[in-house]
């Protein structure tokens, strides 16, 4: 099947909120897709939370991905199988109502579409309309082409994930690269081959060597986002808490950090313990005289489920 997004020529629209002039029109699937050929490269992180990717978004970031890594990074566990739909959907909502120009892709959950395409359509039917995704991404080649081809159908945008995929440590034997050896590397191409042609608008290439990253995204006629799978992709993608160096532990050997946003926030919290201990905050500039002009009522931080930003959670000054 052709990519039905490509013959749209669609062009990105604009987002409906004013203040997103700043940040420039709203990424679509198809303008991703057309980045192929005219680039710039596509530059993916993930997200989790609504402070974190409006950080992101405003950073520029191309698209937020809400993946399942949250099992790990966020709720830590080894692995991310037993990540569910529900809590995808609940990060997703979190992640979309923050963002005004980032294309926002939700990870399927395993066994959320593994099973049949009909528990495909159900389960990325429910990440569109209760988690706020723009498009699904799902682990696998050859065998969930016919899962995309229904998902693409039904008008879901769909990412590919090839390579090593995380989904399935149990049967690769750990977290692997893939595609070392000649026969191997000619499974991947293939599945990435097949999910193409199944229509998905763009593909992740995870933990391959750079060679067959480049091979793939010579070969196919979708987006490559690598990590992990070399420099000649047509985009990159890291976890955020991995970019920011919020692991300095743990660093394999894909990631980079562009920040050491760890370290910091171990040194904040070390002066916030010796302040709160000296009894040296609150100081005045942080505290409310006993007699305010007028009193205004506290700002719960509520959010509607999809709208603009709330602003701050209590009173900026006695005046507000
Ligand atoms: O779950 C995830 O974060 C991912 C990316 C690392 C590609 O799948």
């Amino acid at each position: 099947m052709s990519n039905s997004f490509a013959s749209s020529g669609a062009p990105a629209t604009p987002s409906a909120s004013p203040a997103a002039a700043s940040f420039g029109p709203k990424i679509t699937a198809p303008a991703l897709l057309a980045r192929k050929k005219r680039g710039p490269k596509i530059a993916m992180l993930t997200a989790y939370d609504a402070t974190m990717a409006r950080l992101l978004d405003e950073g520029g970031a191309d698209v937020l991905l809400v993946g399942d890594s949250l099992g790990m990074v966020v709720q830590g566990l080894p692995n991310t199988l037993p990540v569910t739909l529900d809590e995808i959907c609940y990060h997703g909502r979190a992640v979309a109502r923050a963002v005004q120009r980032a294309h926002v892709v939700g990870d399927m959950p395993f066994m959320s579409y593994q099973s049949s395409v009909e528990r495909a359509l159900d389960s990325a039917g429910q990440m569109l309309k209760t988690g706020g995704f723009e498009a699904v991404k799902l682990e696998g080649g050859q065998p969930f082409a016919a899962h995309v081809r229904a998902l693409v159908s039904a008008g879901i945008p769909v990412m590919g994930h090839v390579g090593l995929l995380p989904q399935s440590v149990h049967a690769m034997g750990g977290f692997r690269v893939q595609g070392k050896a000649e026969a191997d590397a000619e499974r991947v191409l293939a599945d990435a081959r097949a999910i193409a042609d199944a229509g998905a608008y763009s593909i992740v290439l995870e933990g391959i060597p750079s060679e067959l990253g480049q091979r793939i995204t010579e070969a196919i006629s979708i987006p490559t986002i690598g990590i992990g799978a070399g420099p000649a992709c047509d985009g990159q993608v890291l976890v955020c808490y991995d970019f920011l160096g919020m692991y300095p532990s743990l660093k394999p050997k894909f990631v980079k950090h562009f920040a050491e946003l760890g370290a910091q926030i171990v040194a904040a919290t070390q002066s916030y313990v010796e302040e709160v201990r000296a009894g040296s905050f609150p100081s005045a500039a942080q505290s409310f005289g006993a007699q305010p002009k007028k009193d205004p009522p506290l700002e719960t931080g509520a959010q509607p489920v999809l709208g603009p930003p709330a602003p701050s959670y209590g009173p900026a000054s006695e005046d507000s």
